[in-house]
């Protein structure tokens, strides 16, 4: 593979087109307009998108309107524009137009079902059509998520898993296409109910950070984590896997719209891109916390209810400590790994790729069937059976 193409230059294309041309690859870039392209490629450059300062040179941009023709000498052909259906399923036919015979196209969708992508599509493009889920940023996230179907030649797949693997030096986790695929199911089940138990519980965003994040082995806690991806994706990003999950997913308990989150949006707290989410930093350097109850700003607390230095130390400790930061991990905990033994076998086949999609995706050190191993399952069913 020596070059490819990718379509919509954002947060994701932009990102995409730098870790292939950091591969060696040549790459055109594609926006609705040129300008926009050369912003995506602009932001990365500035951005610490390259490891490789020869690479922006292997990168020429362009307009999808005007400039589909570049796509003619791709071996693969990425499409990561706007998250709609209508706008993919038109590229995907202007694409297959232009495209040269064998060559691969793959979406970065984060939540439509290949099966919905390819209604309507050419039959001549969807053999040679795969979604490749990238994560953000891409140039530091090894997870890559991989679906394809019937229609594909297994040895076409594993082709494009092996190059991901060998020249972007992903991990691959091959995904059945199922609503979200492993990682962000399973992300976003465990977001939910750390917003909803803290409520729940009546903590604070310091205290629920620190016993649900680093003693279990994720790199943070799910506040600081939403801070990061913005506050305002989180009613999309529910709202959508709701409507594609069937009713009696553990996921529908919770809602897609959690007072204190629609509230933050209104306010404006989007997360660190607003300059204000559940933290906020001062101009003089210090933090400040926003209070879940009162709704305001305060000094930043470290203190809190046990020790909690050290990752994956006690598990069982943390679980059953009689204070409201150990009934809170053990709310948030025994439900999400629930809630991921739920998935096997209908949405994986085995514990292993939902470890690795989350170790890889997340940056969790255990993945959730190794953590139930770690604190033992017949314990977590003893302790918490209405989690089951
Ligand atoms: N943001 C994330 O964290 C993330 C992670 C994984 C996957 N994704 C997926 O990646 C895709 C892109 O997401 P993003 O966050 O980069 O969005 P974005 O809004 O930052 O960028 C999308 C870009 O596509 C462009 N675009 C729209 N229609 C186009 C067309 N017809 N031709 C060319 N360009 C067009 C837009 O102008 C925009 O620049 C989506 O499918 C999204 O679900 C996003």
């Amino acid at each position: 593979m020596k070059n490819a193409a990718v379509i919509g230059a954002g947060v994701m294309g932009a990102g995409i087109a730098a870790q292939l041309a950091d591969a060696g690859l040549s790459v055109t870039l594609l926006d609705l307009d040129t300008t926009t392209a050369e912003g995506g490629l602009a932001r990365q450059i500035n951005g610490n998108g390259f490891a490789d300062p020869a690479a922006p040179a292997r990168i020429r941009t362009g307009s999808s309107l005007s400039d589909l023709a570049a796509l003619t000498s791709a071996d693969w052909i990425i499409e990561a524009a706007s998250e709609r259906i209508d706008v993919k399923q038109r590229l995907f036919a202007a694409i297959d137009a232009v495209r040269k015979p064998g060559s691969i196209v793959s979406s970065n969708t984060s939540t439509i079902l290949r099966a919905r992508l390819i209604e309507g599509m050419p039959p001549s493009l969807s053999p040679d059509f795969l979604i490749t889920h990238f994560f953000n940023p891409p140039r530091w996230m090894r997870l890559l998520e991989l679906v394809s179907g019937p229609e594909n030649d297994p040895a076409m797949v594993t082709r494009m898993a092996d190059f991901a693997e060998q020249r972007l030096g992903k991990s691959v986790v091959r995904c059945r296409d199922t609503p979200g695929f492993l990682a962000n199911r399973i992300g976003n089940f465990w977001m939910a109910a750390a917003v909803h138990e803290a409520v729940a519980h009546g903590l604070e965003v310091e205290e629920a950070d620190a016993v649900l994040g680093k003693p279990f082995g994720a790199p943070t806690g799910v506040f600081a984590l939403l801070d990061l991806v913005g506050i305002d994706l989180v009613p999309v990003a529910w709202h959508s896997l709701q409507a594609a999950l069937p009713a009696e997913d553990m996921f529908q308990t919770y809602t897609a719209e959690p007072p204190l989150i629609v509230r933050m949006i209104a306010e404006g707290q989007r997360g660190r891109k607003a300059g204000a989410g559940f933290m906020r930093r001062l101009p003089d350097g210090s933090f400040e916390t926003l209070d879940l109850i009162r709704h305001e700003y305060r000094p930043t607390r470290s203190d809190t209810p046990m020790a909690l230095d050290h990752a994956l130390g006690d598990l069982r400790a943390i679980l059953t400590h009689p204070s409201p930061a150990g009934r809170y991990a053990a709310a948030v905990w025994s439900r999400t790994l629930a809630y991921a033994a739920s998935l096997v076998p209908a949405v994986a086949a085995s514990a292993d790729p939902i470890d690795r999609a989350m170790r890889y995706g997340y940056g969790w050190a255990l993945g959730p069937f190794e953590l139930i191993e770690r604190i033992g399952a017949e314990w977590l069913a003893e302790n918490f059976p209405s989690a089951q």
